[in-house]
């Protein structure tokens, strides 16, 4: 039995996924972190930090500084230098810090994560989105929806890559089409990159907005974490990386007094999970992309459901308009199944399902998934 095989009682704990529905007959399959232990080595970095009792306030140490380099080096061809990173408790933060940071307007793609359409409202920006098309080949940028909701005060683009929740991964080309656009309309691109470490697809490989080219690194700020990838999103952990000073000088001006230290569990976590877990790592891919062929088949069995490969993350987005259900995430609940609802990301009439989770758990999940499409 694979480790990842094994359920963990999460019901009676801190968790939000599993506490939203506490005494219901209810599996959650909502907010993105997945039911699994993080990496031993991972786990055993914590213990020896906690060993030591004292937790006084913490900040980067040069081997961190290293396994992040060295990772980003190793898994994306990417060099970057120690000073362009930028610690944040976490990538919304981020998200939020770069809405402050740019002034003008904000452009996004939608359907998206819920807090790229909050962010620039929290910073008083306005947001103009632009709907990616679903076509028979996959979800895909729409260039024309992107220019015409592209106004002369925007300035800011937020990125999503790997996106959630469409789960694409952005192929070379069309980051260099992203990034033309960017140029050509002077665009600071904020690549929000949690997920780059879920991508499934064997032969598709994340690369980072702004390993493209010069020109794209000196408009990017880019977000990444080890906290989805590994795990360990409780831990608060992620960081910027900024290449232009100017650039990294105005974010850091919007953190200020505002955005608190990154804990120090956090930090110590960061350092084992990208330099000691690759093996744990390979074998989640492996588990993953098995849940991931799983809920496809399932769900493209039933009528009136569809949706379209998973290259990344470990969640599904799934069109149930045709169920023709007037609030298709309380139907699904009340057949056992706790969805994400599709209207936060500005998509009603989809569901998002987490399929980070033991295989148990998700072949019940998926006969209720079901037995809801068939009651509808
Ligand atoms: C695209 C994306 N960005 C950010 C986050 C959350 O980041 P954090 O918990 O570090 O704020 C998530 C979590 O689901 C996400 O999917």
């Amino acid at each position: 039995m694979n480790s990842f095989d094994t359920p963990i009682d999460r019901r009676d704990s801190d968790s939000i996924k599993w506490g939203k529905y506490a005494g219901r007959d209810v599996l959650p399959l909502w907010v993105a972190d997945m039911d699994f232990a993080a990496p031993p080595p991972v786990i055993a970095a914590l213990q020896r930090r906690i060993e030591h009792g004292v937790f006084g306030y913490g900040g980067p140490w040069p081997s961190l500084t290293e396994s992040v380099l060295a990772h980003l080096e190793s898994e994306y061809l990417w060099r970057i230098e120690p000073e362009w990173i930028v610690w944040l408790p976490g990538l919304v933060t981020g998200l939020n810090v770069a809405c402050r940071a740019i002034d003008g307007e904000v452009l996004t793609a939608t359907p998206i994560y819920p807090p790229f359409l909050s962010a620039p409202h929290f910073s008083g920006r306005q947001l103009n989105r632009a709907e990616l098309a679903c076509t028979d080949a996959g979800w895909r940028f729409d260039q024309n929806a992107l220019k015409s909701a592209l106004t002369a005060a925007t300035r800011l683009f937020l990125l999503c890559h790997p996106h959630n929740p469409v789960g694409r991964c952005w192929s070379r080309e069309e980051l260099l089409t992203l990034a033309t656009f960017a140029d050509a309309n002077d665009l600071v691109v904020c690549s929000d990159e949690i997920h780059c470490g879920l991508v499934l697809d064997a032969d598709k490989r994340h690369i980072p907005f702004a390993s493209l080219s010069p020109e794209a690194a000196r408009r990017s700020i880019t977000l990444m974490a080890p906290s989805k990838t590994f795990n360990i999103p409780g831990l608060g952990c992620a960081f910027a990386v900024i290449s232009d000073a100017k650039l990294r000088h105005r974010f850091e001006r919007a953190m200020a007094g505002i955005v608190p230290h990154v804990n120090v569990l956090g930090l110590a976590a960061c350092e084992v999970a990208y330099r000691d877990s690759g093996d744990w790592h390979r074998e989640l891919i492996a588990y993953l992309r098995t849940n991931r062929n799983l809920v496809m088949a399932a769900v493209n069995l039933e009528n009136g459901v569809k949706m379209q490969p998973v290259e990344a993350t470990y969640l599904a987005w799934i069109d149930v308009r045709k169920l023709g259900l007037a609030k298709p995430a309380a139907h699904f609940e009340a057949h056992g199944l706790g969805l994400s609802d599709g209207t936060d990301f500005g998509a009603p009439g989809w569901l998002r399902l987490n399929f980070g989770c033991p295989r148990s758990t998700l072949e019940e999940a998926l006969k209720r998934f079901s037995a809801a499409c068939r009651a509808a």
